[in-house]
């Protein structure tokens, strides 16, 4: 569209880890498994079944890998329509101007280039005390193609992809049981909300272990027996390991060509993504820096924009965090320990679900939002929300973070009605207790 002449090297499927064994699947299945649990839920709608509801995994996989190959096809059509040239095959930097192209035939493609854009992501870490062999040990790739759901699994991690993971399989009746070596489940959120979501994840009877590590993982007779350092003994079918990722920049001819890492295996770049080679760049998750298909298109404009000769830095103020469990759990800015690092004086706002007849109507009243506001000028400094939609309405929090809206700003706003929105303004009038829908604080 800039008019540039673009060629892209991609050894597998077009769309990445995002559309291929990230959000989109994922999100597919979770839609699945939130249906089936309406539906067992279906008498509190005043809806009676003739019998209970069953689900059929491999149909659930099927519509999923329906929904991935038609957005696949989608990208190559739109290479088609602005002209972009794919490369089939594992791209090599071989010179400052130069990427090999090497097909799955060891064919070798040379394509010279002005800016070279390394966009080649992440993919799940393991370590060698938990060897993931795809049967027993399995990554979210893995869970992805299984055959058959285990009765129970044991996942080791709690963040984003073991909490999503832990609620879609808990809702498709599988017993799951987490462990996690921080305090909380989805450590990096607000206290607040991990707490909450804790909350949720016991009354949908998931056994979750912090503080706690895994000691050992053997094999048992139905599928593995995991030991925990609180002296816990756990047998389960098969094991996920969720403990974050790894970047994917080996054999790619980095070292060679110069660019900097870090001691990670990530990118070293600067705000306007280039690398220390000045025409080469690097974008999304393999720069290390925040791990989200989102800001990865982010980097991606900044990067093109620059390599055309404007001159761009990444701006990253007010990047959300949405994360699809059940329930949901969103949040942008500070959470309320580092405001407090930060800042002098916090005034902190909260409104429950349950105060919204919106979410009564969804039969979904669990969760709050929560906004973290400076005392002495207002500035509102994060907003955290759990619950129903709350990946859909933190986008108005979005705006007020990165706008850098005061909570009577945000108050003052009219949202519409009923929505689960609403919460947010409520939450902002109650940074000064002015919230009419709550009962007065004493
Ligand atoms: P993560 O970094 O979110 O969570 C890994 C968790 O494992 C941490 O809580 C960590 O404390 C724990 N951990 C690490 N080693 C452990 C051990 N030996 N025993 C017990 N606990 C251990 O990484 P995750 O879940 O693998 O996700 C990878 C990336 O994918 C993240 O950066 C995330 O942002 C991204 N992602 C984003 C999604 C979204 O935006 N909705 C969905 C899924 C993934």
């Amino acid at each position: 569209m800039k008019g540039a002449k673009v060629a892209v090297v991609e050894m597998d499927k077009l769309g990445g880890v995002c559309l291929n064994r990230g959000c989109i699947p994922s999100k597919a299945l979770i839609a699945s498994a939130e249906q089936y649990k309406k539906m067992k839920n279906s008498a509190a709608f005043g809806i009676s079944l003739s019998a209970p509801p069953i689900y059929d995994w491999l149909a659930m996989r099927e519509r999923k890998d329906k929904i991935v190959s038609g957005l696949v096809g989608g990208i190559s059509s739109l290479f088609k329509s602005h002209g972009v040239e794919h490369f089939s095959g594992f791209g090599k930097i071989t010179g400052k101007n130069e990427v090999t192209v090497i097909d799955e035939d060891n064919n070798e493609t040379k394509l010279k280039t002005d800016n070279i854009i390394i966009a080649t992501g992440s993919r799940a870490a393991s370590i060698p005390a938990f060897p993931i062999d795809g049967k027993r040990i399995l990554t979210s790739d893995h869970l992805l193609e299984l055959e058959h759901l285990p009765k129970s699994i044991l996942i080791i991690g709690a963040g984003v992809i073991g909490c999503e993971w832990a609620c879609m399989l808990s809702m498709l009746d599988v017993q799951v049981t987490m462990v996690e070596m921080l305090d909380h489940a989805l450590p990096m959120e607000d206290t607040d909300s991990s707490k909450l979501f804790e909350r949720e994840l016991k009354k949908m009877k998931v056994d979750l272990y912090t503080k706690t590590k895994v000691e050992s993982i053997g094999p048992a007779d139905e599928g593995v027996q995991v030991k925990l350092s609180n002296d816990k003994v756990i047998n389960v079918n098969q094991v996920l390991v969720s403990i974050g990722r790894k970047f994917n920049t080996e054999d790619m001819g980095l070292e060679e060509a110069g660019i900097k890492m870090e001691k990670n295996g990530s990118i070293k770049t600067t705000a306007d993504m280039r690398t220390n080679i000045k025409n080469i760049f690097a974008i999304g998750d393999v720069r290390g820096e925040i791990l989200l298909a989102y800001t990865a298109t982010h980097d991606g404009t900044v990067a093109v924009d620059n390599a055309l000769g404007e001159k761009v830095k990444k701006d990253y103020l007010g990047v959300p965090s949405v994360i699809f469990t059940h329930p949901e759990v969103a949040s942008v800015g500070m959470n309320e320990d580092e405001a407090k690092k930060k800042h002098k004086e916090l005034a902190v706002g909260k409104f429950p679900l349950r105060a919204l007849g919106k979410a009564h109507a969804e039969n979904e009243i669990a969760g709050e939002v929560k906004v973290i506001a400076d005392k002495k000028t207002d500035k509102v400094l994060g907003i955290h929300a759990v619950g129903v939609h709350a990946t859909e309405i933190i986008h108005s929090a979005v705006v007020a973070v990165n706008r850098g809206l005061t909570a009577t700003e945000l108050g003052s706003i009219i949202f519409g009605h009923p929505v689960v929105s609403e919460a947010v303004m409520e939450a902002a009038h109650d940074v000064h207790k002015m919230s009419v829908h709550l009962a007065k604080k004493k």
